[in-house]
């Protein structure tokens, strides 16, 4: 079984070709930073445009790439929610056309479930069931996966994700969007100690998260410094400390509350060097086995798009993963889904 996988939730267009017997043959990806970076975040209507010139030329190198012809192809799978609203209707319409055209199936996607996914494109992927960090730009959500589609979420951020707060602090501090990756950078030269943050709804029992207060005491000690590379270094490092640390201990109590023994690390800011170190640690120290994606994987990608395309096909779950607005389900019509705003709770259970 070959599946081709189109993402356009946010600012990178990509598609991929991914069979079921031999792996993933083939992913491209264009990223929009340098579109947006001007405007120190994503424009979304440049951001759909953008989608809507590349997705052609990437899907004829994907093809070429991967070798695959039109008769290899079982399905295509696309990113149908959650994500920016017009660059997710490109990436739909687009894979919609091509599955009509071909005579193929169209499958809609969740998003986070191609992120929560992603680790199982590694050559040790982990077996399920298994915890989730679920760390995005958009979203921060510990979620239990009991099997493909079978998924509850156990705790998420009250206000900004993880990735968001990143962006946000790196803005504050000067740095070029989309900030995150750079800020984790500069916080390799920070010294510990020199600033300390709190760690937010530590005292409290639960799994839930909160991020914005850390961005205000980012601001708070930048407030009035004469500001050298060492201070802005030391104010990332205790910013990203706080973020690592907090993460680190809601997976703590989640593993313990689940007993589950396999904690995988998935979305943007699972590419942090520092989380993934702490997270290491924690789950040796709970006896459970981590698993993250290659960084490339754990950003916005069209291979983690045409892998659960492929599992769902192979898993006969697509049929009855979703109704009425198409959401999740096997489509030879005209129509499409995109959904703005959709909880990966919902993946499986019918919709309408
Ligand atoms: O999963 P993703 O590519 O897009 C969404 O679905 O949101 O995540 C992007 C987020 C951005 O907020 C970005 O700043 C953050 O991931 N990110 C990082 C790192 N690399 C990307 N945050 C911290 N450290 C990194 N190394
Ligand atoms: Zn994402």
């Amino acid at each position: 079984m070959r599946v081709i996988g189109i993402e356009s939730s946010c600012d990178e267009t990509a598609v991929a070709v991914y069979d079921a017997a031999r792996g993933l043959l083939s992913h491209r990806l264009y990223s929009q930073i340098a579109l947006h970076r001007p405007y120190g975040g994503v424009v979304p209507e440049l951001a759909s445009r953008d989608h809507l010139r590349r997705l052609l030329p990437l899907l004829r190198e994907a093809l070429d790439e991967s070798k695959s012809e039109r008769d290899s192809i079982d399905a295509i799978a696309y990113t149908a929610g959650p994500g920016l609203s017009g660059a997710l209707i490109v990436g739909a319409g687009f894979a919609a056309s091509l599955a009509y055209a071909w005579g193929k199936p169209a499958l809609a996607i969740h998003h986070l479930e191609g992120h929560l996914l992603a680790p199982l494109l590694e050559p040790n992927a982990p077996q399920f069931p298994f915890l989730a960090l679920l760390v995005s730009g958009g979203h921060t959500q510990l979620v239990d996966v009991a099997s493909l589609g079978h998924y509850e979420i156990l705790g998420e951020s009250l206000d900004d994700a993880a990735g968001e707060a990143f962006d946000k602090t790196a803005k504050l501090m000067g740095l070029p969007y989309p900030g995150g990756a750079q800020l984790a950078e500069l916080a390799e030269k920070g010294r510990r100690g020199q600033f300390v943050f709190p760690r937010p709804m530590l005292d409290r029992p639960g799994l839930e998260f909160s991020f914005s207060g850390l961005k205000t005491a980012a601001l708070v000690a930048l407030r009035g410094r004469v500001l050298d590379d060492q201070i802005r270094a030391d104010v990332a490092f205790a910013f990203q400390e706080a973020v690592v640390d907090t993460l680190a201990e809601k997976c703590r109590r989640a593993l313990q509350l689940t007993g589950r023994c396999r904690l995988v690390v998935a979305g943007g800011v699972g590419a942090n060097r520092r989380l993934r170190i702490k997270l290491a640690q924690t789950a040796e120290a709970n006896g459970a086995q981590l698993f993250f994606p290659r960084p490339e994987f754990c950003t916005d990608n069209g291979a983690m798009i045409a892998l659960a395309g492929c599992m769902r096909m192979a898993a006969g779950l697509a049929a009855k993963a979703g109704a009425g607005a198409g959401v999740g389900v096997v489509t030879r019509s005209r129509s499409f889904a995109a959904r703005a705003k959709w909880n990966l709770a919902d993946v499986a259970s019918p919709m309408g």
